[in-house]
């Protein structure tokens, strides 16, 4: 069956960003001058996904106003003749069918998938964590999704993680099949480094068979206290097949100030308007501090 449906959990607190993220949606804070949301959705459609659902909460308005029509800001800049930005902002307006529920209670991750059930239905759908943007000549999610048409079944984006990183992510029991492509065997959430199966480390990409909802309706709450996907994906395991895929890209946790400040420096020298000038600063600055 094609992946035609992504949902985007993006209910958290996003307390690893306060207090920028007190009044503001962490999904909102840009990149260079796009939210990390933006990112998300952009590779969601360049992958072929036609509607998605972003999982929301209270105080996260600011998400709908973005992939919303502003219409007397485009009459003004219409007005203005500043057609360049006027093609921003209608675009951000038009992105694709984008719908939105609402995450009442902060259970977990694999809650806020629960809440989209309705809109899934009985479909294999895709999953993106706003936290992991991945920047690869083919997008992330056309990967896994191409993966899929081969194997139909689940696929989960992974990457090698150094052992000492094994507790910041899902990690998988898993069997080389194929160049990076594994066979799951199991999941677990966060293990200490000295229990983990493995290296191989969740990136916040999946795609998934509708079956996990059935799972997921008593999936009692795990790592942290909070219901979690992961949980859910390792009762999926002994049903059905699985794979991990290890992408071709790089990924970087911009829910991580430090991941962030990576992001926004890289993006920057991608940027044409930006690179030459920034490139300059950044040279002159490193100069001066090996200089001190
Ligand atoms: C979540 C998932 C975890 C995954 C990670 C990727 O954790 O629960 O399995 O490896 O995203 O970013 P979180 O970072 O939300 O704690």
């Amino acid at each position: 069956m094609r992946i035609k449906k992504a949902v985007i959990p993006a209910a958290g607190l996003g307390v690893r960003f306060l207090p920028a993220t007190k009044a503001v949606p962490k999904e909102m804070i840009p990149i260079v001058d796009k939210p990390t949301i933006q990112y998300i959705i952009e590779e969601a459609i360049s992958s072929g996904i036609e509607d998605i659902l972003i999982i929301t909460s209270r105080h996260k308005k600011a998400i709908e106003d973005h992939f919303d029509r502003f219409v007397s800001l485009e009459d003004h800049l219409r007005g203005k003749g500043k057609h360049d930005l006027l093609r921003i902002v209608e675009e951000t307006g038009g992105m694709a069918e984008i719908h939105y529920v609402r995450q009442g209670i902060p259970r977990g991750l694999g809650h806020a998938i629960y809440c989209g059930r309705r809109f899934v239905g009985s479909e294999p759908f895709a999953v993106l964590l706003g936290d992991d943007i991945v920047r690869s000549q083919v997008p992330c999610l056309k990967q896994m999704i191409d993966l899929y048409e081969e194997v139909q079944t689940t696929v989960i984006g992974v990457k090698e993680v150094p052992q000492a990183e094994v507790s910041k992510y899902g990690i998988l029991d898993a069997e080389l099949v194929k160049q990076n492509i594994y066979r799951v065997h199991d999941l677990v959430e966060k293990p200490a480094p000295d229990v983990a199966p493995s290296r191989l480390a969740i990136m916040g990409r999946y795609i998934i068979e509708p079956e996990v909802f059935n799972i997921l309706s008593c999936t009692e709450p795990g790592a942290g206290d909070e219901i979690q996907l992961t949980d859910a994906l390792k009762e999926l395991a002994r049903q059905k097949d699985m794979y991990g895929l290890i992408f071709e890209g790089q990924r970087y946790d911009v829910g991580d100030k430090l991941g962030y400040l990576k992001a926004t420096v890289e993006f920057a020298l991608e940027r044409p308007d930006l690179e030459q000038p920034f490139r300059s600063y950044l040279e002159g600055l490193l100069g001066k501090k090996t200089r001190r």
